[in-house]
């Protein structure tokens, strides 16, 4: 009966919607362009072995601005590495033309532009004949044309957003020069933005820098340590999968330093981005998803970027966009905005009346906004007795915007930058901030303009009134003939309305725990017993309404003790949640690696073990409509009130549609879970679970995170020692401590080695050695193990 597998859905945060690039048009097979044969229109040079291609493309069909860029050749969706003429687009690829000139450097002309100056060139010092070769590592070079090997000039030097594998992204120490990533302006513009990456350009130190308008760093790589940066621990798992692909150093030479990476296997796609979010990005083409795969990415809060939301915006972490303009501001560049580029930030809609008019009626007044982080840069701290007094502090100075009273007195001027808005990220740093705004801004009446808006908005709100009271009797009455049971019934499911669901957690009053799809609230169900539900409020969601209900119905119809079970949801306007049935036991991560319960016995961690691996056979082998988890860790098992194993949040990447890449790199050492082949491109099947379910058995033996950071900042991987050990016949020393041996060797010996072991029958043995290849070797065998999931389980 299993048939279609429904794969983790992997939807890029890029969307790079339809390129429509020259059709129609002659292409040259060819990787070299030459004096005498410009490249224009469609032609394009294409690399020896077709991996990338260069040509004019138009990243943003609804602008009129074309570029000379390289792209990934071989793949369905348009991918630009590098652009030449990044801010100086060009109207019509017809009549632009690339050229080799006479003097011997490549050169972009606008035909339609009265200047005939070319409007990009590379600009090198060169001598005798030259050719532009496209090389099938994605690099440009301008090379002399009778020795191919003497580069005069090459993209790799001139770094656009992205850094592919053999790049050197480091500083010249005899010129002082840095190279530099610039972030794209917006998904539609590739002109250099404000985010850039580069090497601390102050010589002593080894740390690359991300940085807001090269003036304001805001996140660290940290210093080479010899095997990799002292902020990107990931690095430090030398034998961990994703890394084991790539070759990678940091050279400090006499005449320049640079980090440089490569991939051993010349068919795996990857690249490093700096982001129009600010955040920089590893990642590799998955084929068989046709989607780029995020694997690594800093900083992991969006928020934390610098200024990224531009003045008067606040940042909302797990929101799409992330940003919003404060009440009475409206976004400076609309049109930008839309495309991701924030920078511009909002403008006032009213300007402030005090400083303009000086007129004592009119003061302004100020907006209160709770639940924010403050930003960290108040320009004036002054003392103040009290609110008031601060708050007249504020007034007295034209150029305070806002400012905040804390027992201290914090005041802001100008633009206000970095305000996070913290309402649904619960706990972290909750501040109340006063925001200057115009007097008018509190009424509607006052001006003509506010008049004619304040009688449309009436009109809005009468009409709304209207409508929502015929919907109340409407309700009402529906309620009446149906009783007082709220929800109805749709297939095996309840359908709420978002007011049930309100009521049901009495107002999301207790919170659960945040997933990375959204956070869970619990609350009861208005049945006879009060049953006990999990409310979870996905967050994200850019599916539409028939295909939610669609999913929702599939998860709905997978039943199996071993797997939560969803009861109902609730679909209203843009607001999806999902109602499971609640686990008074939690998450066994919390048992496993948290202080406040007590160890779990060894009994209860084999059922548990058990249970996993038999909820797991049933979705990818009983039911009917296959998934595939891909994100099992001890996070997602949950466990009742007998502490059985219940598998949860299956099915949900599908049903978010989100990128599903960033809920494995916003976990913390989801690198331990990750598998190989996420990275490598390969395709997914059930035994990317199987490998992860391995790493979630040494967890349940060890009691302990697989991947722990040591003091000195290196990486622990245990799974590596663990299975060395092991291979030595020494299945005891992996065994949790606080067991006090009180472990069955036998069952331990099963599940430790069980996946190991009966690998190695089928011919891992073969492999045998010590420290990292073994613990690769062993990951490979786990992997090859895949239906031996049932096996365990039985
Ligand atoms: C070329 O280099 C010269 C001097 O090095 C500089 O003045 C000029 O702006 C450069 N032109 C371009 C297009 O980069
Ligand atoms: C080509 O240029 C390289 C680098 O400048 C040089 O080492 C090599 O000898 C040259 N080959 C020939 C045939 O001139
Ligand atoms: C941006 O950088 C320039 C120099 O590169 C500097 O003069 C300017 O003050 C910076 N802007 C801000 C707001 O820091
Ligand atoms: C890296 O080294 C430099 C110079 O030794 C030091 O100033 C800097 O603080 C270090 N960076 C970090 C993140 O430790
Ligand atoms: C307003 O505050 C700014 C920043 O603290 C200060 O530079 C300026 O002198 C103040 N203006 C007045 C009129 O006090």
């Amino acid at each position: 009966m299993a048939t279609a597998r429904r794969l983790c859905s992997i939807d890029v945060l890029l969307l790079f919607l339809g390129f429509p690039l020259l059709q129609g048009a002659p292409s040259r097979a060819t990787d070299t362009i030459a004096a005498g044969q410009p490249l224009s229109g469609g032609q394009r040079l294409v690399s020896r072995r077709g991996k990338f291609a260069l040509g004019f493309f138009q990243p943003d069909t609804s602008s009129p601005n074309w570029y000379i860029g390289i792209w990934y050749n071989q793949i369905p969706k348009h991918t630009t590495v590098w652009v030449a003429n990044r801010d100086a687009p060009l109207s019509d690829p017809a009549t632009s033309r690339l050229t080799v000139t006479t003097h011997g450097n490549l050169a972009l002309h606008d035909g339609r532009a009265a200047n005939k100056s070319p409007v990009w060139s590379t600009n090198a010092t060169t001598t005798g004949s030259t050719v532009g070769v496209l090389l099938d590592t994605g690099n440009l070079v301008l090379a002399d044309a009778s020795n191919a090997s003497r580069v005069l000039w090459q993209s790799f030097d001139h770094f656009g957003d992205t850094w592919l594998p053999g790049g050197k992204l480091g500083r010249n120490k005899r010129t002082g020069q840095v190279t530099r990533l610039f972030a794209w302006r917006g998904y539609g513009d590739p002109a250099p933005g404000a985010f850039s990456l580069q090497l601390d350009p102050d010589g002593a130190s080894s740390q690359y820098l991300l940085s807001w308008n090269g003036t304001a760093p805001y996140w660290t790589s940290g210093n080479w340590t010899g095997h990799g940066f002292t902020a990107v621990p990931e690095m430090m798992v030398t034998d961990s999968y994703p890394l084991s692909l790539y070759t990678f150093g940091y050279v400090d030479g006499a005449d320049e330093s640079y980090f440089v990476y490569d991939v051993k296997d010349d068919a795996v796609l990857t690249r490093f981005v700096v982001d129009v979010t600010g955040q920089v990005k590893f990642l590799t083409w998955v084929a068989s998803a046709a989607e780029w795969m995020l694997f690594w990415s800093e900083p992991k809060a969006q928020c934390d970027v610098y200024a990224l939301c531009g003045a008067f915006a606040s940042c909302v972490e797990n929101a799409l966009p992330s940003c919003r303009c404060l009440r009475g501001f409206s976004e400076r560049r609309p049109h930008a905005w839309m495309q991701g580029d924030h920078a511009a930030g909002c403008v006032r809609d009213t300007a402030l009346q005090r400083c303009a008019t000086r007129e004592a009626k009119n003061h302004d007044r100020f907006y209160t906004m709770p639940n924010v982080k403050l930003p960290s840069n108040a320009q004036g701290v002054v003392a103040a007795a009290s609110a008031r007094d601060c708050e007249l502090a504020c007034l007295g100075n034209c150029s305070c915007t806002a400012y905040a009273y804390n027992g201290g007195c914090s005041l802001w001027h100008d633009g206000l930058i970095n305000l996070q808005d913290t309402s649904s990220t619960a706990g972290t740093g909750s501040g109340i901030i006063q925001i200057r705004l115009a007097a008018s801004e509190f009424t509607s009446t006052g001006h003509n303009k506010k008049l004619i808006i304040g009688f449309v908005a009436a009109a809005v709100v009468v009409a709304a009134v209207t409508a929502i009271a015929l919907a109340a009797v409407l309700v009402l009455r529906s309620r009446r003939s149906k009783g007082p049971t709220r929800a109805k019934l749709e297939g095996s499911l309840m359908a709420f309305t978002y007011r049930d669901m309100q009521s049901v957690t009495k107002n999301f009053s207790e919170k659960l725990g945040g997933g990375a799809f959204g956070s869970v609230f619990k609350g009861s169900l208005p049945d006879a017993t009060a049953t006990l539900v999990a409310v979870k409020k996905l967050e994200g969601v850019r599916q539409g309404e028939k295909q939610f209900r669609a999913e929702v119905s599939t998860i709905g119809t997978i039943q199996h003790v071993n797997l939560i079970r969803l009861l109902g949801f609730c679909s209203q306007g843009t607001r999806r949640l999902l109602v499971y049935e609640h686990m008074r036991n939690s998450s066994l991560d919390r048992h496993l690696f948290g202080s406040s319960h007590g160890v779990l016995s060894w009994e209860t961690r084999y059922q548990i073990a058990l249970g996993v691996a038999r909820g797991l056979d049933y979705l990818h082998e009983k039911c009917r409509d296959c998934i595939i988890h891909c994100d099992i860790k001890p996070e997602n098992i949950l466990l009742d009130d007998a502490f059985a194993a219940k598998v949860a949040d299956f099915g949900l990447a599908k049903l978010v549609g989100r990128d599903f890449s960033r809920v494995l790199t916003t976990m913390r050492g989801t690198v331990g879970y990750l598998a190989p082949e996420w990275i490598s491109g390969t395709a997914i099947t059930a035994k990317a679970d199987v490998f992860s379910y391995g790493m979630l058995l040494f967890e349940i033996v060890s009691g302990r995170r697989n991947v722990e950071q040591r003091r000195d900042g290196t990486v622990d991987f245990f799974p590596s020692t663990a299975v060395s050990r092991l291979l030595d016949g020494d299945v005891r020393s992996a065994v949790d401590g606080r067991l006090g041996g009180g472990a069955d060797m036998d069952e331990v010996e099963r599940v430790q080695g069980g996946v190991l072991v009966r690998a190695g029958r089928r011919g891992c043995q073969a492999e045998h050695g010590n420290g990292r290849a073994v613990s690769r070797r062993a990951r490979r065998c786990q992997l090859a193990a895949g239906p031996e999931v049932a096996q365990i389980a039985r």
